[in-house]
């Protein structure tokens, strides 16, 4: 895939800051593949609580937030400390491909479309 192409593509689709509401295939196989690569399932089923909530409700949770986009972005880049089982874990970043922003805001807009 042409990096170039891409971001372009990204930024016509995405105006800066705004959550998008349907991604596109080939946005959301994108984020599904990053999600599995990185580990996320693991822990987040898509529809059902495991140890760290289910998609879906993370969705509910923060749909309609203006912040939504920049905090869950700074959530899946940074290694926060959260309770997992009760005891107090960092957890899980992205394994991203490229430096671009545009990669981590297609995973956080393929969660909020849960
Ligand atoms: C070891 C288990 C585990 C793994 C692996 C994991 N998570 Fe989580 N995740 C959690 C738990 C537990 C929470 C709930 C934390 C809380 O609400 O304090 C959470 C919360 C979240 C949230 C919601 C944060 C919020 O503020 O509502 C997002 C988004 C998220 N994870 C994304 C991811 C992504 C993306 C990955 C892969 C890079 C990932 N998680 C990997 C356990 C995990």
């Amino acid at each position: 895939m042409n990096r170039v192409a891409l971001i372009l593509g990204v930024l016509l689709a995405l105006p800066a800051g705004q959550a998008i509401s349907a991604l596109d295939e080939k946005s959301a196989k994108a984020a599904d593949d990053l999600l599995r690569k990185s580990g996320c399932y693991k822990c987040h089923a898509p529809e059902r609580k495991k140890d760290g909530p289910s998609l879906k409700s993370i969705s509910e949770k923060w749909r309609g937030k203006p912040d939504a986009v920049s905090k869950l972005s700074i959530h899946v880049t940074t290694n926060p400390v959260v309770k997992i089982e009760g005891k107090e874990e960092q957890h899980e970043m992205l394994k991203l491909k490229s430096d671009s922003p545009d990669e981590v805001k297609n995973v956080v807009n393929f969660i909020l479309d849960r």
